[in-house]
C-alpha cells in the first residue's frame, strides 16, 4: 500500500464521472495523489451506478476483488458511494455481506465526504451515512478534472420525469438547477485556465431553471432573471476562450424552438445532439411515460436538421420494455431507419426494483429481447456504415485528446459532431484544435492526417 494515495473506480454516467472529479479534488486538497492501481491505494472509492442490473453486478464483482487487498493492508480505507447506495436493499446487503467496507455514503452528501473520511480514518470506525433527499446545492467544491482542455459542468441535478423503467429519479432526487451566475463563473474560470470544450450536464437539460417557487427543489425563479436552457447556452457562448459547447441529456418532451434556434445563433455550439427516443412505438412511449409520440419526435428531428443540416443525432433505445410486441419493435426499427441516427446506445430492458415497470406481469422473455436487440443493432450499424461515406476526404477540426487507446503511437481526438479520429502527430498538439483530413472513414474508427494547425 502506498500511503497518501487514492484510487476511484467510477461506474455509470457523466454525472458520476463529474462527482468522482469532486471526490478526487477533495482528496488532493488533503495531499493525496492518485495511485497507479486500486490494490495499492490507501483510499479506494467505488462510485456506483444502478441504472441496469449489470451495473449492480459489476460493482459487487469489483468489491469482491477488493476484499483481499483490504485484508492484506490494514490501513486501507474502502468507501462506496453513488446511485446504488440510495437504495435500502443495497445498504442491507452491504451490512450483511460486506461489513468490512469502511464508509458508505450517497449521492446527496458528497460535499460531506472530507468530514466522513476524516472520521473513518481518525476514529478507525465504520460509517454509513446516506441521505434520503438532497439539501441545498453546495457550490465551490474542489475538482480534479481529467483533462485541462475539456470539462464537465453540471447545470442541474436530479430528475422529475419518472420514466416508468428508470431508477434515476429515486437515486438522484428531484430536479435542482444551479444559478446561472454560478455556472458562468465556473465556465469563465475554466476558460481562463485554458479549457476549450465544455459539456453541460443534467438528466434533462431542457428543463433547466423550469421549477417555480414553491416546487420541491426550487432554487431560483426562471421568471426572475429570464434564463432558461437556451438563455444559458447563449451566455456561455459568449465566454472568451470556450470554443466548443456540448450538452447532455436533452429530453424530447421539452426541446424548445429557442433551443433549436441556438444551433443557428450560437457560434460555439457543437453540431451534435443526444436525443434519447427509447422506443418507436406510441403505445410503449406512453407506458414509459415519455410524454411525446413518434410524430412529435420526427418533427423535432426535422426542425433540428433545418436549423443545422450537418447535425449528428444520437439516441438511447430500450428493447424489451414490458408488453413490447413484435409490432411495437417493428415501429422502433422503422423510426431508426427514418431518423438515420449517427449513433445509438441500445439497452436490454432491465428490471429496476421500485419502478412501476418492474412489477408488470407482461415482461418480455429474455430470448425475444436478445433477438430484437440484435436486429436493432444490425439496423443501426447499416445506417452508420452508409453515413461514414460522408466523412471520407473531409477536412474537419479535431480537438486532440491524447494518444489513441488502441495505438499509443498515434493521436486521437473528436470532430465537432463527436466522431473519433486517429492520426499521426506530435504530442504538442494535445489540447489543441487542428484540421484533420479523414483519409479512411469507417463505421467505428476513422483515420486521418493533420492538414493545418490553429
Ligand atoms: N436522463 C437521460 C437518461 C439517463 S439513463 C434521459 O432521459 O435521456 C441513460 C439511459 O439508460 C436511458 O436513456 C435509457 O435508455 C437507459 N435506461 C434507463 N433505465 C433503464 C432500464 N431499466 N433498463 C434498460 N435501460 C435503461
Ligand atoms: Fe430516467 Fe427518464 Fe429521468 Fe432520463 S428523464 S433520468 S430516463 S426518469
Ligand atoms: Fe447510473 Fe446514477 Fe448515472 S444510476 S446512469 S450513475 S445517475
Amino acid at each position: 500500500m502506498i500511503p497518501k494515495t487514492y484510487y476511484i473506480v467510477t461506474f455509470g454516467c457523466q454525472m458520476n464521472e463529474r462527482d468522482s472529479e469532486t471526490l478526487a479534488g477533495m482528496l488532493e486538497q488533503q495531499g493525496y495523489t492518485k495511485a497507479p492501481e486500486k490494490k495499492n491505494a490507501e483510499v479506494v472509492i467505488l462510485n456506483t451506478c444502478s441504472v441496469r442490473e449489470n451495473a449492480d453486478k459489476r460493482f459487487f464483482g469489483v468489491l469482491g476483488q477488493l476484499k483481499h487487498s483490504h485484508e492484506q493492508n490494514p490501513g486501507m480505507i474502502v468507501a462506496v458511494c453513488g446511485c446504488m447506495m440510495q437504495q435500502q436493499r443495497i445498504i442491507d446487503k452491504l451490512k450483511a455481506k460486506y461489513s468490512w467496507v469502511d464508509l458508505v455514503f450517497g449521492t446527496h452528501n458528497i460535499s460531506e465526504f472530507p468530514r466522513l473520511f476524516a472520521n473513518v480514518r481518525d476514529e478507525k470506525k465504520r460509517y454509513v451515512d446516506v441521505w434520503d433527499g438532497a439539501g441545498e446545492i453546495v457550490e465551490g467544491l474542489p475538482a480534479k478534472r481529467e483533462y485541462p482542455f475539456k470539462a464537465f459542468v453540471n447545470i442541474m441535478y436530479g430528475c422529475n420525469n419518472f420514466c416508468t423503467y428508470c431508477i434515476v429519479p429515486y437515486t438522484r432526487g428531484r430536479e435542482r438547477s444551479r444559478r446561472p451566475e454560478d455556472i458562468l463563473a465556473e465556465v469563465k474560470q475554466l476558460a481562463d485556465s485554458g479549457c476549450k470544450e465544455i459539456m453541460l450536464l443534467g438528466q434533462n437539460v431542457n428543463s433547466y431553471g423550469k421549477l417555480k417557487a414553491g416546487d420541491i427543489g426550487y432554487c431560483y425563479r426562471e421568471e426572475e432573471n429570464g434564463v432558461d436552457f437556451a438563455g444559458l447556452l447563449k451566455m456561455i457562448d459568449e465566454v472568451p476562450g470556450i470554443e466548443r459547447i456540448r450538452f447532455m441529456t436533452s429530453h424530447p418532451k421539452d426541446l424548445s424552438d429557442d433551443l433549436i434556434d441556438c444551433y443557428r445563433t450560437c457560434r460555439h455550439l457543437c453540431k451534435q445532439i443526444h436525443l434519447p427516443v427509447q422506443s418507436g412505438s406510441d403505445k410503449v412511449l406512453k407506458e414509459m411515460h415519455r410524454i411525446y409520440d413518434r410524430e412529435q419526435y420526427f418533427a423535432l428531428v426535422d426542425k433540428l436538421r433545418a436549423a443545422c443540416p450537418d447535425i449528428a443525432i444520437s439516441t438511447d433505445i430500450i428493447v424489451g420494455f414490458p408488453g413490447e410486441t413484435d409490432q411495437d419493435f417493428e415501429d422502433t426499427l422503422d423510426l431508426v431507419r427514418r431518423v438515420r441516427y449517427d449513433s445509438a446506445f441500445t439497452f436490454l430492458y432491465s428490471v429496476r426494483e421500485g419502478t412501476p415497470a418492474a412489477v408488470r406481469d407482461d415482461q418480455v422473455p429474455e430470448d425475444v429481447k436478445h433477438e430484437r436487440f440484435n436486429r436493432l443493432v444490425d439496423a443501426i450499424h447499416e445506417i452508420q456504415e452508409e453515413k461514414s461515406v460522408w466523412y471520407q476526404d473531409k477536412v474537419l477540426p479535431v480537438l486532440v485528446d491524447g494518444p489513441s487507446r488502441t495505438n499509443s503511437r498515434v493521436l486521437t481526438g473528436r470532430t465537432e459532431n463527436g466522431r473519433v479520429v486517429d492520426f499521426p502527430g506530435d504530442k504538442s498538439l494535445i489540447g489543441r484544435i487542428v484540421n484533420v483530413r479523414i483519409t479512411k472513414a469507417q463505421t467505428f474508427s476513422n483515420y486521418g492526417e493533420v492538414v493545418e494547425c490553429e
